[in-house]
């Protein structure tokens, strides 16, 4: 790691009480929004402000998914009263395959079943998120073992990808493999992330956004990107999804190639943090030519950051909590959304891709509101993922 970054980290001053300000802000930021997203979902914004939408999308799990964890945070029975319709809804779009011929399976599910599962042990919750793992390792290609991102089964070359963002969406399947004892989820959650290491991620521990396979032969063909800046180039996003998924498929595992992945990648997401530690969209941005900031990157990054760091020696670890603290001190100072109104976001500046940039992002609050739970109470976390 670079030395400066280090001590430039390590001389930061944290300011507690911010922090307590602002967790108290985005729990009333929670609270309000309960009577707006029942029925529909935020995804991104307009103006900072949400048009909630129809239950369709891969982001329609992460409100339900600060809702959960603001009740795990306070146990104030609010933020569950809608726990029963977003149940009935994620179960209907799975009746229904409503959007979803993909991969985001993991996302959805894990955070509007398995989490409710965890907290109030709904056994309708898992047998949802049961049948929705079962979608999800239906999109096994056994030659190439690999999860396809995108599309339905049976598209040809050049569409069928995997992509890092993946790694997030396995622990449904490990979890799938500890409440039902079948071997065949975690088995397969593993082998993709192995498949991932040998071909997303680069020597030098960034990473590529998508890699391209063969789907009869199953060969891997090539790295590429589809948000990031340029297929060489390493999508802030990306980045974080690397360092948070492959820590979590090393809690599942005990792989020690996951843990030194999750550790590297993390370390180069440190060495291109920028001065006010929220990183540019992409890597290839840098403050001599500055372009728009991903606050989702950002979050995402800290609650990572904060996992990644129960599980290193100790200086690594009080390096990588520092880091995630002082990422949601300036998230707090210089991004956070504050308003009385509801349907609002929490974060400005999240970058969707260049269709869609500063804006509020859905998952970017999500990471938001994880990082601070995990920062506020680290003895009573509990790892929806
Ligand atoms: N998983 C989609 C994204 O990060 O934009």
């Amino acid at each position: 790691m670079n030395i400066l970054d280090v001590s430039r980290i390590l001389d930061y001053t944290v300011d507690e009480k911010l922090l307590e300000t602002y967790f108290e802000k985005m729990l009333a930021s929670i609270d309000k929004n309960m009577d707006v997203f029942i029925e529909k979902y935020p995804h991104v914004s307009t103006g900072n402000k949400y048009v909630p939408k129809d239950n369709k999308d891969w982001t329609s799990s992460f409100f339900v998914g600060m809702a959960y964890l603001a009740f795990h945070a306070t146990k104030d029975d609010r933020f569950l009263r809608n726990s029963e319709v977003w149940l009935k809804s994620f179960n209907n779009r799975l009746e229904n395959n409503i959007g979803l011929d993909n991969h985001d399976i993991g996302f959805l599910y894990t955070l509007s079943c398995v989490a409710l599962y965890k907290l109030t042990d709904s056994e309708k919750a898992k047998m949802t998120a049961i049948k929705a793992a079962d979608r999800l390792i239906s999109r096994y290609n056994k030659r190439g073992k690999f999860i396809q991102a995108w599309g339905s089964i049976g598209v040809r070359y050049p569409n069928v990808k995997i992509i890092i963002d993946c790694m997030m969406n396995l622990p449904l399947l490990y979890w799938a493999t500890e409440v039902t004892g079948d071997e065949n989820y975690a088995e397969i959650a593993k082998t993709h992330a192995i498949t991932s290491s040998q071909t997303l991620v680069r020597e030098d521990a960034s990473v590529y956004h998508t890699y391209m396979f063969d789907p009869i032969s199953g060969r891997a063909i090539e790295g590429g990107t589809h948000q990031g800046k340029y297929d060489e180039s390493t999508w802030a996003r990306g980045q974080a999804w690397c360092v948070y998924g492959f820590t979590l498929s090393y809690i599942y595992t005990k792989d020690p190639l996951f843990l030194d992945i999750a550790i590297r990648s993390a370390e180069y997401y440190i060495d291109n943090l920028p001065k006010d530690y929220v990183h540019y969209w992409d890597f290839a941005v840098s403050e001599l030519a500055p372009e728009m900031k991903d606050s989702s990157a950002a979050s995402i990054g800290a609650a990572g950051l904060l996992e990644l760091s129960k599980y290193v020696d100790e200086e690594r670890a009080r390096l990588f909590d520092k880091c995630a603290t002082i990422i949601l001190q300036e998230l707090c100072q210089g991004y956070f959304i504050d308003t009385n109104d509801s349907g609002y976001g929490l974060l400005r500046e999240g970058f969707y891709s260049l269709k869609k940039y500063d804006e509020a992002m859905s998952w970017g609050d999500y990471f938001f509101v994880e990082a601070m739970c995990k920062l506020k109470n680290k003895e009573n976390d509990l790892l929806f993922w």
